[in-house]
């Protein structure tokens, strides 16, 4: 495992590194996300800002096509994306994270995995797929806001592998060392952007420090 400040420059080497996020406002942000008092209407609202600056690192280098537009005073260069991208969210907790997203790529076309660990074995199972055609051309990026054992990872990430999905990010808010050694085992090419890396598990499986259980807290349930 290798933990990289992302300093904007493309880190790939062996093994794909974690892309950690320094931002000060993504810490800001995720303080408030941490904080137990934190009610759930500010909790969503954070998971938005979270995610807008997340994504906005996690798509630096996404295709773009340079192009002309008129200005009012005349044409100016410019630069738009080019690339087809997917967003897929990992339900529920993922959803928390998409708006942001598509704020920022409006023409995303999204694909949902519904995925739910049993609260005793902290195993993962499947309720729903539902993903667009043509991912094998898209930049894909998968949310899921907690990465812990990192079985519910690799479950959505076997599932986008099996639809044809080849270049793959994922963004998540807290990660644990045991979700990110799992995620790179079994999808060593699936870059993690995250800004932090936490100190482990608990004996139910939940992120220490972390943040609770991010549905919960979301949805109020
Ligand atoms: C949470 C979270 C991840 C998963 C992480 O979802 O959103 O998907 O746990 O844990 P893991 O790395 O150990 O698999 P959960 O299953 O609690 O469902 P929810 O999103 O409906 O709350
Ligand atoms: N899911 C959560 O929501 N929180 C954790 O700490 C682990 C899994």
């Amino acid at each position: 495992m290798l933990f990289l400040p992302w300093s904007g420059s493309a880190l790939y080497s062996e093994p794909v590194p974690v892309h950690i996020v320094e931002h000060p406002l993504v810490h800001d942000a995720l303080a408030t996300l941490r904080d137990v008092t934190t009610p759930p209407e500010l909790f969503r609202r954070m998971a938005v800002r979270i995610s807008l600056l997340l994504a906005a690192e996690a798509t630096r280098d996404i295709p773009s096509e340079t192009g002309c537009v008129q200005t009012p005073l005349g044409p100016a260069e410019a630069r738009r994306l080019s690339g087809n991208v997917v967003v897929v969210p990992v339900l529920r907790a993922g959803l928390g994270m998409l708006d942001a997203v598509l704020e920022l790529i409006p023409s995303a076309r999204v694909g949902h995995i519904g995925l739910q660990r049993d609260e005793a074995t902290a195993i993962a199972s499947q309720y729903y797929p539902k993903l667009p055609g043509g991912l094998s051309g898209s930049f894909v990026l998968m949310i899921d806001p907690m990465l812990a054992t990192g079985g519910s990872a690799v479950a959505a990430l076997d599932v986008l592998r099996a639809a044809g999905a080849r270049a793959i990010r994922m963004i998540c808010i807290v990660a644990a060392p045991e979700g990110v050694e799992l995620v790179e085992r079994h999808h060593p090419d699936v870059e993690i952007y995250a800004p932090v890396i936490d100190h482990g598990l608990n004996a139910h499986k939940f992120i220490l420090p972390g943040l609770g259980d991010f549905g919960d807290r979301l949805y109020g349930t």
